[in-house]
């Protein structure tokens, strides 16, 4: 039995084969438990020997399958290793790592530029009290100039607010001049979409206040902020306006990035695009916000985002800052 069970052993190739030799030999019907049955039948002196050897084949066959499986599960690990072995000279498959939006990446560059000019970011809520972005800025209720600002109301005296100029009233309302801020943030009108206008876009708000600021300082400032954003070339272009906000007030042209100046289809044959709106902070403003306007006097700028941008990288249709396309967004 002992040399059948070997030869059998040596034969078997597989595990689940291995198991079936474990009970042809060992198992409960198998050849040497049907020898080790028939002991009854023995005589008293050939017992102990018969079952010495009997138990000591069984041992053996026993270390024999504990071998082979050994064997067999090794050379089982073995296939399985090549098998799946992992070629490393195969190319790889790219992560496409994530992108700062066009928008972030200009507002990100122009709050650098302010800090350094020592300005401190400010921030203030986009559902807004009347009194924050129209009362305390010189609109009082019926006041025309509101109707250029189409509102979303949520009461009556709450809205979303339409100028970031809100955020001035608040800084000065908590802070002592000398003041240096700027606040960038969402600003919400109700106006259809179209290539040049959304019902959400983007200000950044600007605002200085101490003893003797003068137009002069803001016109510095704002060439300063172009021209770093533009290029030393850039020129910037001061026009009479009015705000109810600032007095005088301006609005600011930056030169055409097409024509540099010269006049093109881009600018309409200005020579220049429209950016921002500025202006000396109104006295009202002030005092409202208890500030003496007799020893303070500020500059305030707001500025869209959004324009920036699509001068900045040459985009003709706003609406693709909102779609988030990725062919458009990748490009950035
Ligand atoms: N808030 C004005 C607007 O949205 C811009 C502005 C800001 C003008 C500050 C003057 C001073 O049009």
């Amino acid at each position: 039995i002992e040399a059948a069970a070997k030869q059998a052993l040596a034969d078997c190739g597989s595990i689940k084969g291995l198991d079936d030799l474990r009970v042809r030999f060992l198992g409960k019907k198998g050849e040497l438990t049907g020898i080790l049955k028939q002991m009854g039948g023995l005589s008293a002196e050939e017992r102990p020997v018969i079952g010495q050897l009997a138990n000591k084949v069984r041992g053996d066959i026993e270390a024999a399958i504990g071998d082979k499986l050994a064997k067999l599960k090794a050379q089982e690990q073995e296939m399985k290793i090549r098998s799946e072995s992992i070629d490393i000279t195969l190319p790889g498959k790219p992560q496409s790592v994530g992108k700062l939006h066009p928008l972030t990446i200009v507002a990100n560059e122009v709050k650098e530029i302010f800090l350094g000019m020592g300005f401190s970011v400010a921030d203030g809520p986009e559902v807004e009290y009347d009194y924050y972005n129209f009362e305390a800025l010189n609109l009082p209720p019926n006041h025309p100039a509101r109707d250029t600002q189409d509102t979303f109301y949520i009461t009556d005296n709450i809205l979303l607010r339409t100028q970031t100029s809100s955020v001035q009233v608040h800084v000065m309302e908590n802070q002592k001049p000398p003041i240096r801020i700027i606040s960038p943030g969402r600003v919400y009108r109700s106006d259809a979409v179209d290539a040049t206008h959304s019902p959400l876009f983007h200000q950044i708000e600007g605002l200085v206040v101490d003893k003797g600021v003068t137009m002069a300082d803001l016109k510095g400032t704002l060439e300063l902020l172009m021209k770093r954003l533009y290029g030393d070339d850039c020129k910037i272009r001061l026009r009479p306006h009015h705000f109810p906000f600032t007095e005088p007030s301006a609005e600011v042209d930056v030169m055409c990035f097409n024509c540099h100046g010269e006049g093109c289809r881009i600018c309409k044959g200005e020579g220049y695009i429209e950016l921002l709106g500025a202006g000396m902070v109104h006295p009202k403003v002030l005092e409202g916000c208890g500030i003496d306007s007799e020893i303070y006097s500020g500059f305030a700028f707001g500025l869209g985002l959004e324009r920036i941008v699509m001068r900045r990288y040459n985009i003709s249709d706003m609406r693709l800052m909102y779609e988030n396309d990725l062919r458009f967004l990748d490009q950035f």
